[in-house]
C-alpha cells in the first residue's frame, strides 16, 4: 500500500473541523505542539503492522478482540494500583473469552491516550452562568469555573507525559510477567474475590491451566513460549493537533504512522466523510476503529470506506457498532449487507454502551446491566444471522468498585449509583459487572457454536 495521494499529516487543516478546542493563544498551543513533534513516539510502527496482522485475523474468524477501558481517563487515574486493576480485569476478561470465542484473545485498552472527549454541546450552563464544556483532561478541567474550563494547550503535555507514563508501566507489568498465563492469580481484585461469580471464574481458571499444561506437554514447548500475552493500546483520535504532532514518516514503509497510539478510532460526532477527521485518518497507516450508530447510513458507511480503505487492505478497518439494545434489530442488518455487497470484510465489534445511556430520576447518567447484555446476544445472533460473525466487544469499564451502571449480579440499583460514583463522563462496567458480562458472552459464543 502507498501513501494517500494529496495527503500530509495537516492536510485535514483545510477541511471542516467539529470537536476541537477554541484555544484562546493559538501562539501557545503551536508552542506545544513543535515541542510534541520533537518527542520521542509512544508506540512503534511494528507493533502497530503487527496489530493490523492480527485484527485481519480477527475480521478472518480466527481471533477476537476485546478493547475496553475509562470513556475517559483521568489525568489522575495514572496511577499504579489503577493501572493494574485495569489490566488485571482485561486478563481477566480474556481468560474468560478465549473458552467462548474458541480463539486467541486481541487485548486493547482504551487507555494512555484516552484524555480527550466529543461533547454534544459546546458550552454548559449553571445557575446563569455559560461556560466551555468539559472536554477531557487534555482540553480543559470538569470543575465549573472559567479558568477551570478554558482549554489550555499545556495539557497536550501533560497527556503526552502522562500517556508515556501509563504505557511505560504497562510494557513493564506484561513483559515482567504479569501476564503470565500460568499465574492467573497475579490478577485477581479484592473485589471479585469476593463476588457470587468468584467460583464460576475460580474452576475457568483451573479448567484453563490444565489445558495449558496438557499443550505444554504435547508440543513440548518450553515454559516461557507461550506463556506471555501482548496488549496494545487506543484511544478516540479527536484533538487533531495532538495526533499530527505524533504523526511520523516510517522510510522503511514508505508510509505514516500516528505513533501516539496502535488503534486509534473515529467517534460518532467527527465521521463525516469529507471532514477534518476522515482526511487525517485516511493518511496514516494504523488500523483505525470506526464507530458506527444510528446516523450512520448504508450510504455514508460505504463512502467511508472508500475514503479510508481504498485499497481493501486487510486489518485496516474495524467498524465499532453502538446502537442501543432497542434500535440494533432494525439498524445492523441493512448495514452488513452493504458492506457484504460491497466485497469488502472488515472487522465487526459491538460497542454495547454508547447507545445505552439514560438519565436517573436524580439526573446520574447511567446503563443498565441488562441493556448493555441485551444488545450483545442480539450483535452475536445478527451477525451470524447474516451468515457473519462478530468479531469483538468494546466496553466502557473499570477495573475499581465505582457504582455507575445498574444491575449485575449484585443487583445494584439506581439508589446504589450515589455511593461510589466517579466518572466525569460516562457510567463504566465496574470489574465484577465486567467479568460477570465477559462470562455471559462467552456462554452466548459457546451455545451458538453449538447450533
Ligand atoms: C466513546 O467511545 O467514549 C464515545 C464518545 O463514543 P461514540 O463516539 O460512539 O459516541
Ligand atoms: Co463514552
Amino acid at each position: 500500500m502507498k501513501t494517500a495521494p494529496d495527503w500530509s499529516p495537516d492536510s485535514w487543516r483545510a477541511r471542516p473541523r467539529v470537536q476541537q478546542p477554541n484555544y484562546p493563544d493559538e501562539s501557545a498551543l503551536r508552542a506545544v505542539v513543535d515541542e510534541l513533534r520533537q518527542l520521542p513516539p509512544l508506540v512503534s510502527p511494528w507493533e502497530i503492522d503487527a496489530l493490523r496482522a492480527q485484527l485481519a485475523d480477527a475480521a478472518a474468524g480466527r481471533k477476537f478482540l476485546l478493547q475496553g477501558g475509562d470513556c475517559a481517563e483521568r489525568f489522575s487515574d495514572c496511577r499504579a494500583d489503577t493501572i493494574t486493576n485495569k489490566l488485571k480485569i482485561l486478563l481477566q476478561m480474556s481468560l474468560v473469552l478465549v473458552e467462548g470465542a474458541q480463539a486467541p484473545i486481541i487485548r486493547v485498552g482504551r487507555f494512555a491516550g484516552q484524555y480527550a472527549k466529543p461533547r454534544t454541546e459546546d458550552l454548559e450552563t449553571r445557575d446563569g452562568v455559560t461556560l466551555p464544556a468539559y472536554r477531557g483532561d487534555l482540553v480543559n478541567a470538569p470543575e465549573f469555573t472559567a479558568a477551570a474550563r478554558t482549554p489550555d494547550p499545556r495539557r497536550l503535555r501533560r497527556g503526552y507525559s502522562r500517556g508515556a507514563m501509563t504505557l511505560n508501566y504497562v510494557r513493564a507489568l506484561v513483559k515482567g510477567g504479569f501476564a503470565d498465563l500460568h499465574h492467573p492469580e497475579y490478577w485477581d481484585l479484592d473485589f471479585v474475590e469476593r463476588s457470587p461469580l468468584a467460583e464460576e471464574y475460580q474452576r475457568l481458571v483451573r479448567r484453563i491451566g490444565n489445558s495449558l499444561r496438557f499443550m505444554e506437554n504435547i508440543l513440548g514447548a518450553r515454559p516461557g513460549e507461550i506463556q506471555e500475552v501482548d496488549f496494545y493500546v487506543s484511544h478516540e483520535g479527536l484533538l487533531l493537533d495532538y495526533e499530527e504532532a505524533q504523526t511520523r514518516w516510517l522510510d522503511a514503509a514508505g508510509r505514516w504512522y500516528n505513533l501516539s497510539t496502535h488503534f486509534p478510532w473515529i467517534g460518532m460526532r467527527t465521521s463525516d466523510p469529507s471532514g477534518a477527521h476522515a482526511e487525517y485518518f485516511r493518511g496514516i497507516a494504523n488500523p483505525i476503529g470506526l464507530k458506527v450508530g444510528p446516523a450512520t447510513s448504508p450510504e455514508r458507511l460505504l463512502r467511508l470506506l472508500d475514503v479510508l480503505d481504498p485499497a481493501r487492505e486487510p486489518g485496516r478497518m474495524t467498524l465499532i457498532h453502538r446502537f442501543g439494545r432497542e434500535h440494533i434489530r432494525a439498524a445492523l442488518p441493512p448495514l452488513l449487507a452493504a458492506v457484504r455487497a460491497s466485497g469488502r470484510a472488515p472487522l465487526w465489534v459491538c460497542d454495547p454502551m454508547h447507545g445505552n445511556t439514560r438519565p436517573t430520576a436524580e439526573g446520574l447518567k447511567t446503563r443498565a446491566f441488562d441493556d448493555i447484555l441485551g444488545e450483545l446476544e442480539q450483535a452475536f445472533e445478527l451477525h451470524a444471522e447474516a451468515s457473519g460473525r462478530l468479531g469483538g466487544v468494546h466496553f466502557e469499564l473499570t477495573g475499581d468498585n465505582v457504582t455507575e451502571c445498574t444491575g449485575g449480579a449484585r443487583g445494584l440499583s439506581e439508589q446504589d449509583l450515589k455511593r461510589a460514583y466517579q466518572s466525569e463522563v460516562d457510567p463504566r462496567l465496574n470489574s465484577e459487572q465486567a467479568l460477570e458480562m465477559a462470562m455471559l458472552i462467552a456462554r452466548k459464543m459457546t451455545a451458538l457454536n453449538a447450533r
